[in-house]
C-alpha cells in the first residue's frame, strides 16, 4: 500500500483551522491555501535528487547542488488552481499541466472535460487537489497521468477523507499521499465533514 504522510505541524494546525472557518473571506482562504500548499510542498520534496553546479560567490568558486528532476504540477481544475502559485514559488522551472473533471450531480463520479499532457512526461509529477473526498478524481487522473508514461506520481492535498485515502490506495498503491488533515468521513453529497465546504467556490468566490 502506497505510504500517506499527514503533516502533523502547529504551523499546518494553524493555518488550517483559519481555511475552515467559515467566516474566513476569499482573499485570506486563498493565502491560507497557499500557506498550507507551501507546508506540502516541504515535505513532498524531501527526497528529490540533486546534481552539483559550480558557481561562483562572491568570495570563491564552489560546488552548489541543484534539483536535478523535469518537475511536473498537475492541478486538477478548478481547485487545484490555488495551490499552483504556491509550488511554483519553490519550484519555478516546474512545468504545469491541466486536468479537468466535473463531478456529476447524480452518479457523483468525476467526468473528464480537460487533458493537456506534453509528448514526454517530466521525472516526478504532483497532483495538486485541496481536497481528497470520495478519490474518484484523483484515482481518474492518476490513471492518465500513468498513460501518459509518468512512474513517479505523487497526492498533496490538504483536506483528504478516509474514503478517497481508501481508494487512491487500492488503486494506486504505488502513489504516496500528502495531506495537511484528515477528517471523519463523506456526507452523502460527497462533501468533506467537517471539511471547508467547497474549495473552489471559496477559492474563487462563487458561493
Ligand atoms: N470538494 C470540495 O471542494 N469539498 C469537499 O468537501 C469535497 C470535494
Amino acid at each position: 500500500m502506497g505510504t500517506v504522510t499527514e503533516l502533523n505541524h502547529p504551523l499546518v494546525q494553524h493555518h488550517l483551522t483559519h481555511l475552515r472557518d467559515s467566516r474566513t473571506s476569499p482573499h485570506i482562504f486563498r493565502a491560507q491555501v497557499r500557506r498550507l500548499a507551501i507546508l506540502l510542498a516541504e515535505q513532498v520534496c524531501r527526497d528529490l535528487p540533486l546534481k552539483t553546479k559550480q558557481i561562483e560567490t562572491p568570495l570563491e568558486p564552489m560546488d552548489g547542488k541543484v534539483l536535478s528532476s523535469r518537475i511536473g504540477l498537475v492541478p486538477i481544475l478548478r481547485a487545484g488552481l490555488g495551490m499552483t502559485d504556491a509550488l511554483l514559488d519553490l519550484l519555478p522551472t516546474a512545468e504545469v499541466w491541466h486536468l479537468g473533471f466535473y463531478r456529476d450531480e447524480e452518479t457523483l463520479q468525476p467526468v473528464e472535460y480537460y487533458q493537456k499532457f506534453s509528448s514526454s512526461p517530466p521525472d516526478v509529477v504532483f497532483v495538486l487537489d485541496p481536497m481528497l473526498a470520495t478519490g474518484g478524481s484523483a484515482s481518474e487522473s492518476i490513471n492518465m497521468i500513468k498513460k501518459w508514461g509518468a512512474s513517479d506520481i505523487r497526492m498533496l492535498s490538504i483536506i483528504a477523507a478516509p474514503e478517497g485515502i481508501a481508494r487512491v490506495r487500492k488503486k494506486h498503491p504505488d502513489v504516496p499521499i500528502f495531506v495537511c488533515g484528515i477528517d471523519r468521513g463523506l456526507n452523502n453529497a460527497a462533501y468533506i465533514l467537517p471539511g471547508l465546504g467547497d474549495a473552489g467556490d471559496r477559492i474563487f468566490n462563487t458561493l
